[in-house]
């Protein structure tokens, strides 16, 4: 049976290698544009279409597999240690069942959601991740233009392979910028000015990173970056590199000093513990998102989705929480909206999606997931944002 399916997706290789494999992913979408009130019911009907061996999220990570070398792959797949916590985010999903309500009006959905003034279509984000330029030549500009297809927000990362300017050239929907704040704090302040010049809207501080995780797998594979790849926005302004790029003294003085010249909405990025959360709001933070990095720094730390409640919890919607790690279907973000995120944000698999396909390819992989969490809204009966809550999911148990 995986045999069948990843043969299939081997052929489908050659047809994407066309250009045509994505765009038959696409269309088997709803084609909506930036309609975010979509008509639910008779959408995708029964019948079958040609066949389209990237139906999934998951489709796209065995394609894009085929298409990098085993070291991207182990770099992009890989967590650290064990992959206990890696696999926990994934698998903490697969645990949660879902609870549905029938003979519900579901012929018309609102998916919308606001986020710091801003209306999203939808609540899928793009969460930042390293060096795009490693699975495909055009790298975070393509990303841009898929995230700007899809009509979904890009978090632009601190290690980005394109810089500010050539991202916010091509970028038709919000960037955000997300931070890892350098040692040479001068350098840093001006980082941020520049991402405010060029239009960035938010600046996520990742603060799970005071250093990288066992990357064992990374380590395995003797992985580092190829040739003719390299960091663009890390770097002066006269275009040379910065050498150390964490900073482990980062501390909780920090957020005064950053909010002191910042004037776009800061996000703390990596926060599980609901006493970090309440602390990040006393400290002016706009927004949390609870991320355990995709499993790629402490490994055994728990699942994102199990983290989420107990953070929610504390912040009693004094400001919007955000979660990734592990969403792979509409399901997923269905659940993650039911224990009270905003929205949710993808990491690794719109980057499969870039392999395949670039911005197509990018875009592709959010409309998918667009779609089933759509299809999951109607068929659990909750056709608005405001309707999903716990009564959602089967009481565990
Ligand atoms: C290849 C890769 C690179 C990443 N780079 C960054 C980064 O530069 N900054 C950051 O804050 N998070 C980074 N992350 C973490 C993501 O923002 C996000 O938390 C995680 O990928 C979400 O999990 P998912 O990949 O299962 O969707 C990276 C993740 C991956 C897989």
């Amino acid at each position: 049976m995986k045999t069948t399916r990843r043969d299939a997706l081997k052929s489908a290789l050659s047809i994407a290698a066309a250009g045509l494999a994505p765009g038959a992913a696409v269309a088997s979408g709803n084609g909506h544009g930036d309609a975010a009130v979509t008509q639910g019911a008779g959408q995708g009907g029964p019948l079958a279409g040609d066949p389209n061996p990237l139906a999934s999220l998951s489709d796209y990570e065995i394609v894009a597999r085929e298409r990098m070398s085993h070291a991207a792959y182990e770099y992009i797949a890989g967590g650290a240690g064990d992959d206990v916590t890696n696999r926990a985010n994934r698998e903490a999903y697969d645990r949660i069942r879902l609870n549905p309500s029938i003979l519900v009006d579901v012929s018309k959905l609102d998916t919308r959601v606001s986020l710091f003034g801003h209306e999203l279509a939808f609540p899928i984000l793009m969460a930042p991740t390293a060096y795009h330029r490693m699975v495909h030549p055009e790298g975070e500009i393509a990303t841009a233009r898929g995230a700007s297809a899809a009509g979904a927000i890009l978090i632009v990362s601190s290690f980005a392979t394109a810089t500010l300017e050539e991202i916010a050239a091509v970028a038709r929907t919000p960037l955000w910028f997300q931070l890892y704040v350098h040692p040479d704090r001068g350098f840093t302040r001006e980082l941020v000015q520049r991402a405010e010049g060029n239009g960035f809207r938010a600046l996520c501080l990742t603060v799970d990173t005071p250093l990288t995780g066992a990357r064992n797998r990374q380590a395995r594979v003797g992985f580092s970056l190829p040739a003719g790849v390299r960091e663009e926005v890390m770097r002066r302004a006269d275009g040379s590199p910065m050498r150390a790029t964490f900073d482990a003294s980062l501390s909780w003085k920090d957020i005064g000093w950053l909010r002191s010249f910042a004037r776009v909405p800061l996000l703390l990025k990596g926060v599980l513990n609901p006493d970090d959360a309440a602390r990040g709001i006393d400290a002016g933070a706009a927004g949390i998102i609870v991320s355990n990095h995709g499993g790629r720094n402490l490994d055994t730390a728990p699942a994102t989705i199990d983290a989420l409640p107990r953070v929610v919890e504390r912040v009693q919607g004094r400001i919007p929480v955000l979660v990734d790690g592990g969403i792979r279907r509409g399901t997923d973000v269905l659940k993650a909206i039911a224990l009270g995120a905003t929205a949710t944000l993808i990491g690794r698999s719109y980057l499969y999606g870039l392999a395949v396909n670039g911005a197509d390819g990018v875009a592709a992989v959010v409309n998918i997931l667009r779609r089933e969490f759509e299809m999951a809204m109607a068929l659990a009966g909750r056709p608005t944002i405001a309707s999903i809550d716990r009564s959602v999911l089967w009481p565990a148990g």
